[in-house]
């Protein structure tokens, strides 16, 4: 028979469903996987509940219900705190996954470098693979995980083609402040890199930390693709649900979140650990 492609043949079982398993079997609290605590909000649930009995089972637009849009870029106008175009700005993706491997993908050649804050989100070590790009990685230092300027510098030096900001940060927490997202996009801006954010948890901070989107500081909005989900804050994580990307489909940035069909119930999450 013959073999499977080159570019999946160093993939391995993702860590995070390997401790999932690892503390299940044990009895562990499961720190591994992003399930949130809480349960899905009562409305979300009976909407759900009512739209399965309603006319919305066949194929979607490509980029995204236009209600959906436009509920995304009202919402996301209203936290981003500039006006985002439904039509122009979002793309609805299956969750901040397909977003993050989509932007990847658009942005980044074979070859490309892309730098990479360690430690990251496991799925950016794929979405690299897959895309044949070079990561770049930049450590955060414990204990508060914070990046050296110098250090950033130099891998910008190396013309990147783009940063992945994972803010605020899995696995290690790390809110960035204004200032240290003002020193990404001054290396972004002088090196003319993009910045793809995962702001999956830009709903889930606590006091005295504050959610500052890249895409809000100066001259970053052209420059930034940002990518979220409703995963997270909707605690619906077992949902294919839609994640809103902001960058234009044709060229110039918009934002994105996940897709509108449920893959599995939510209350299944805890006891299907594969
Ligand atoms: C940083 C980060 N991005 C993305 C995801 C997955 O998001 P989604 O469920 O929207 O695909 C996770 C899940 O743990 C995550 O921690």
């Amino acid at each position: 028979m013959q073999s499977l492609s080159e570019r999946t043949a160093g993939f391995t079982d993702s860590v995070i469903r390997r401790m999932t398993r690892i503390s299940n079997q044990y009895g562990a609290v499961n720190l591994s996987q992003g399930f949130p605590d809480f349960e899905p909000p009562r409305a979300i649930l009976d909407r759900l509940a009512e739209v399965s009995q309603e006319d919305f089972h066949q194929y979607s637009i490509t980029w995204g219900a236009q209600n959906l849009r436009e509920a995304l870029a009202a919402k996301q106008s209203r936290y981003m705190g500039f006006p985002i175009d439904p039509n122009g700005e979002i793309t609805v993706t299956c969750g901040s996954t397909e977003a993050m491997m989509a932007a990847m993908m658009t942005v980044a050649n074979p070859g490309d470098r892309v730098v990479v804050f360690s430690p990251f989100y496991e799925n950016y070590g794929a979405d690299t693979i897959l895309c044949g790009a070079e990561p770049i990685y930049v450590p955060l230092t414990p204990p508060d995980f914070r990046f050296d300027p110098e250090v950033l510098e130099d891998a910008f030096r190396q013309k990147p083609k783009a940063l992945i900001l994972c803010n605020p940060s899995n696995p290690c927490g790390r809110v960035f402040t204004r200032e240290e997202l003002a020193v990404i996009a001054a290396l972004a801006e002088k090196y003319d890199a993009y910045v793809i954010t995962d702001e999956v948890y830009e709903h889930i901070v606590y006091a005295p930390h504050r959610h500052t989107y890249f895409a809000a500081l100066p001259g970053m909005r052209q420059r930034t693709i940002s990518c979220s989900s409703l995963s997270k804050t909707y605690s619906i994580t077992g949902w294919g649900t839609p994640s809103p990307r902001r960058r234009s489909r044709t060229g110039s940035k918009r934002s994105t979140t996940s897709s509108p069909w449920a893959r599995r119930p939510p209350s299944r999450r805890r006891s299907s650990p594969d």
